[in-house]
């Protein structure tokens, strides 16, 4: 499976921090946003990654990321000349896709919970199998998001952008596994009233066809908004407070590339050494005592 980091937008809400800087590159606490997403990616074991920003901002993930080798992945970049939808994403990944299945993982979406390596790796095996794999999470503003419509019998009956009536409280988080036939499906999604092809278009057809498969993530996961100010502020509380109290790093992009055996510990050591100056060069260390 192919993993796809949709790091792009305007940005507006966050206004005038990302006027001139890509959101998706400011910190959520210690750590680049884009960490958070990637991190899912790694989690379920993707190594073949296609990062889609701006022309302005693609270098500056470039130049964060590399050519992946650092955390013992690829990573390959493509431009978005404008924010024409998410379902693009399908469109430039086109031939990076190739006949593989694929996961899209929104830039600015962050996840903690236990369990989640499992969550994905179902998800995973449900799209290879049968069509598509997403998520069902309960908040308090689904006015907001895409929105899950269930039946008296919880089965999912429809998904609708940003309904102004939400039949539900669950939204889809932007995280969306599908197999193949993803491409062909975004490419012929008309766009929305408000002038975007819309990912909730896309998972409508695999409904429609039976092959949608929605979890719902339970209490224990958190699923962190960062749209606003208010909400990177939140987000990076939660991931100070977490990591103060466990002694472990949330979305180490390091750390787990160590853990799943890409990078050696010695070549973990050497980025630990690259960043010692820095709490989190410190605990790249550590672990390399573990
Ligand atoms: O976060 C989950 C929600 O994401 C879903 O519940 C919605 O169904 C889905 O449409 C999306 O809604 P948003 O309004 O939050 O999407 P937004 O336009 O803010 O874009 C999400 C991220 O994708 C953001 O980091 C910018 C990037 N993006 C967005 C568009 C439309 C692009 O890189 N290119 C684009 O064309």
């Amino acid at each position: 499976m192919k993993g796809i980091i949709l790091a792009g937008g305007k940005g507006t809400r966050l206004y005038p921090c990302t006027i001139s800087v890509s959101k998706q590159l400011l910190p959520i606490y210690d750590k680049p946003l884009i960490y958070y997403p990637l991190s899912v990616l790694l989690l379920a074991n993707i190594t073949d990654i296609l990062i889609i920003s701006t022309p302005r901002d693609i270098e500056g993930y470039r130049e964060l990321l590399g050519d992946g080798s650092r955390i013992g992945v690829k990573i390959a970049y493509a431009v978005q000349d404008r924010p024409r939808g998410l379902a693009d994403a399908f469109i430039i990944g086109a031939d990076f896709i190739g006949d593989d299945s694929v996961c899209l993982v929104l830039g600015d979406n962050v996840f903690f919970g236990q369990y989640f390596s499992n969550i994905l790796e179902q998800a995973k095996s449900q799209a290879e199998s049968s069509g598509a794999a997403i998520f069902g999470y309960p908040v308090k503003n689904p006015k907001e998001f895409g929105v899950v419509e269930f039946d008296s019998g919880n089965k999912v009956i429809s998904i609708e952008e940003k309904p102004a009536r939400p039949k539900s409280d669950y939204a889809v988080p932007g995280l969306y596994f599908y197999n193949n036939d993803v491409v062909n499906i975004a490419k012929n999604v008309k766009p929305s009233a408000r002038g975007e092809i819309e990912i909730t278009a896309v998972n409508n057809v695999y409904l429609q066809r039976g092959q949608l498969h929605v979890t719902l993530m339970g209490r224990g996961m958190a699923w962190l908004d960062t749209g606003s100010p208010n909400g990177m502020y939140k987000a990076s509380g939660f991931v100070k407070t977490i990591q103060e109290m466990q002694g472990f790093y949330i979305s180490c992009i390091e750390e787990i590339a160590w853990r799943r055996k890409f990078i050696t510990t010695e070549h973990l050591r050497k980025l630990g050494e690259e960043l010692k100056m820095t709490e989190y060069g410190e605990y790249l260390l550590s672990l390399t005592e573990e």
